[in-house]
């Protein structure tokens, strides 16, 4: 035969055997987690200029923002607050005082959607001054303070009714201090740890920082996230914070770091494994969109099956509610 070796072949134009040859690719409604930002003023809504279609916006407009999303079949959402009235300081009081928009906005949604997974941000950026994820002294992060504060943090969130707490901020020792501080408040069978763990200093943030109000006022994150290059710190941060008993872990951003992803899931096969499609990646395929390059379903089901083929298990992204609403026609994708 003298086309042994051709793979391809054998009727797969048929889409069932095809489908047959696409191991643990699908996309379901349980493979996505919903990033919204929420204002310190109410009656406030916004589009982010640099993501076009993603808004933020206070809490009187979540509800009716959410509620199409929920009917569509959404299971989990990410919350990031943002303050725009509220004042800014070293140590990011407002981060968990009564007024932080996340610390509203988490009964009111446990209560209008009782079976939504609710994950919170845990970061200090959007609340010091001077944009960084953790505390500053001397011009340096303090490494001890920030996780002690990023523990209070991830507290106020789950006594106010977060089921996954997200710690963002890469600094050393998050989970164990997030967890012990759960612990004291007797939370750790209610309340997961999500942790973003191999963090990369990526430029794809940018959009992020506009929406979230967060851009660093000196110098930028690279003493505390991954250099773009490094393979090796990505692995050790996610065995360290699976040694300290994190129950998820992440790698962000999501295309351009699909050998971590792989890398990873091979290693810490039992661990569910997130991926964050950030702000630049949406922009990015938006404006493919917009240029005719590829149309946004096609294009975008090609990276999520990616992502899911390198061994992602949870996708966070900003197209959540379109994907929901093909999912509505055809389920899984
Ligand atoms: C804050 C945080 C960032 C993102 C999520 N949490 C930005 C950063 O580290 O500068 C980025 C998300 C996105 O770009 O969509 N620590």
């Amino acid at each position: 035969m003298s086309n042994i070796n051709r793979v391809i072949q054998s009727g797969y134009f048929n889409d069932t055997l095809r489908q047959w040859q696409c191991q643990n690719t699908h996309i379901t409604s349980l493979n996505l987690m919903y990033p919204i930002f929420i204002l310190d003023e109410p009656d406030v809504k916004e589009e982010i200029t640099s993501m076009p279609g993603v808004y933020r916006q206070g809490l009187n407009h979540v509800k009716s923002m959410l509620d199409p999303v929920v009917e569509s079949g959404l299971k989990s959402l990410l919350i990031f607050g943002v303050i725009n009235k509220l004042p800014k300081d070293q140590y990011g009081t407002h981060a968990d005082s009564l007024e932080n928009p996340v610390i509203q906005a988490l009964p009111l949604l446990k209560n209008w959607y009782p079976e939504l997974t609710i994950a919170c941000d845990v970061c200090l950026c959007p609340y010091t001054s001077d944009g960084h994820c953790g505390i500053i002294e001397n011009q340096l992060i303090d490494n001890g303070k920030s996780i002690n504060r990023l523990g209070e943090i991830a507290l106020s969130y789950a006594l106010a009714g977060a089921d996954i707490v997200a710690p963002s901020c890469m600094m050393d020792g998050h989970v164990t201090a997030i967890k012990q501080s759960l612990m004291k408040g007797n939370l750790l069978s209610r309340v997961s740890v999500l942790s973003y763990s191999a963090k990369f200093c990526s430029v794809f943030y940018g959009p992020f920082r506009d929406a979230a109000n967060c851009a660093p006022s000196f110098s930028n994150r690279s003493s505390y996230q991954i250099p773009v290059g490094s393979s090796s710190i990505a692995e050790r941060v996610v065995d360290r914070d699976v040694s300290e008993s994190c129950d998820m872990t992440m790698v962000k951003p999501g295309i351009m770091y699909l050998d971590i992803v792989r890398k990873i899931k091979d290693k810490h096969p039992n661990i569910p494994l997130f991926i964050y499609q950030v702000s630049g990646e949406y922009a990015m395929l938006y404006h493919a969109v917009q240029a005719g390059v590829v149309t946004l379903k096609e294009g975008l089901l090609e990276i999520l099956r990616s992502m899911r083929r390198a061994g992602g298990d949870v996708i966070i992204t900003y197209y959540t509610p379109e994907i929901l609403k093909w999912l509505k026609e055809v389920s899984p994708l």
